[in-house]
């Protein structure tokens, strides 16, 4: 059923009581999309079991993958963290505020519906401002993921939300485009070593500057580490096939994969934009800055769906950097990796 959703565009007018109202709704048990600095998020109070089954229903999401608990500031999150370890504080003073999660052992109070019965708690502090103000205004922890439909691409900018939550919310807030583009890197914080379940704008090299964070490459087959590794994820409808492969020898798979066709797109860096020929050709940004691909990948994609492509190539950065959230993405994405 069609809920009378209010969208609120935090950057025009009285912003203030536009996080005012928002917040309102929150304490009543309503669910709400924000901005943040990595996607757009959908809300609801941690605390209130109710409302957090509302997001699993507005996003049809499966019902063991756990949720992402935010607050306003660190001090805010310490009361629902059973044993914080030395390292996992460590990373928490260097990157928090900012687009990183860490899973710890869960203290009392957090619904068990957000955490899906775990132990544990995804922690995470945003440094966008629209959001950190939302959450303070709240007052209590806000548990969300995405504010996708399940599987599909993550939102990042305000037309994405407005499409797939719009009528199954309480409240839109508005915030213009996402500054990173991609989710939040998530370490599993919970044992001994720490562990990378999802690489995101903090890299696997500033982590280690600060404690030892391992990460796996899960290949096909493996058990998921995390819930939500084992579910389809980031797809558009267009088929996606990503050219893991040196940029010369993917515009060559791209001119004779496009030749003759007009529903297949290419999504190359800038270098290649004049050498590329396909029906539509979207640039990725430099080459030589794998964070602009990352901020473009999810909205070029629901470009592509928009403007009715059939089929997608997906140029890659290397794995150095964000460039490795790029690759986790895209391959998620693809129904076919060419390397
Ligand atoms: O940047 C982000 O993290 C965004 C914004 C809105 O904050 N949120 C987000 O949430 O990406 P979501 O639900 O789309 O992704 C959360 C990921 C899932 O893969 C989930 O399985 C994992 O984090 N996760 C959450 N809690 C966990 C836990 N206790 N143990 C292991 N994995 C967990
Ligand atoms: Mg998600």
């Amino acid at each position: 059923m069609a809920i009378n959703t209010l969208v609120l565009d935090l950057e025009t007018g009285d912003r203030l009581s536009k996080l005012q109202i928002a917040a309102e709704s929150i304490k009543k048990g309503g669910i709400v999309v924000f901005p943040t600095e990595t996607v757009y998020g959908l809300g609801a109070n941690a605390l209130d079991g109710d409302a957090v089954g509302k997001i699993f229903t507005a996003k049809g999401r499966p019902a063991d993958n756990p949720l992402i608990a935010h607050f306003s500031s660190f001090e805010a999150a310490r009361p629902y963290i059973k044993n914080m370890s030395a390292g996992a504080n460590l990373l928490a003073k260097a990157f928090m505020p900012g687009p990183l999660t860490l899973v710890v052992n869960k203290g009392e109070g957090i619904s068990d519906n957000a955490t899906c019965g775990l132990g544990t708690v995804g922690i995470r502090i945003p440094s966008n401002a629209d959001a950190r103000d939302f959450l303070a205004l709240s007052g209590v922890p806000i548990v969300a993921p995405s504010a996708n439909v399940s599987g599909r691409p993550s939102p990042t900018a305000p037309s994405h939300v407005i499409n797939d939550m719009d009528g199954k919310v309480d409240v839109i807030l508005l915030g213009g485009a996402c500054e990173f583009g991609v989710e939040s890197t998530v370490v599993d914080c919970s044992k001994e070593p720490f562990e990378l379940l999802r690489p995101g704008a903090v890299s696997l090299s500033d982590l280690r500057r600060f404690a030892y964070v391992e990460h796996h490459d899960a290949g096909e087959g493996q058990k998921p580490k995390s819930p939500g590794m084992k579910y389809q994820h980031y797809k558009p409808s267009a088929s996606v096939i990503a050219l893991d492969c040196p940029h010369e020898a993917a515009v060559g798979i791209i001119n004779s994969g496009c030749a003759g066709t007009t529903g297949t797109a290419a999504l190359v860096f800038e270098e290649f934009l004049d050498s590329a020929k396909a029906p539509l050709v979207l640039s990725l940004g430099s080459a030589k800055d794998p964070s602009q691909a990352a901020k473009k990948l999810f909205a070029l994609l629901r470009e592509c769906d928009l403007a009715g492509m059939g089929r997608i190539y997906a140029m890659c950065p290397s794995d150095e950097g964000i460039g490795l959230a790029y690759r986790n993405r895209l391959f998620k994405a693809a129904d076919n990796i060419i390397s």
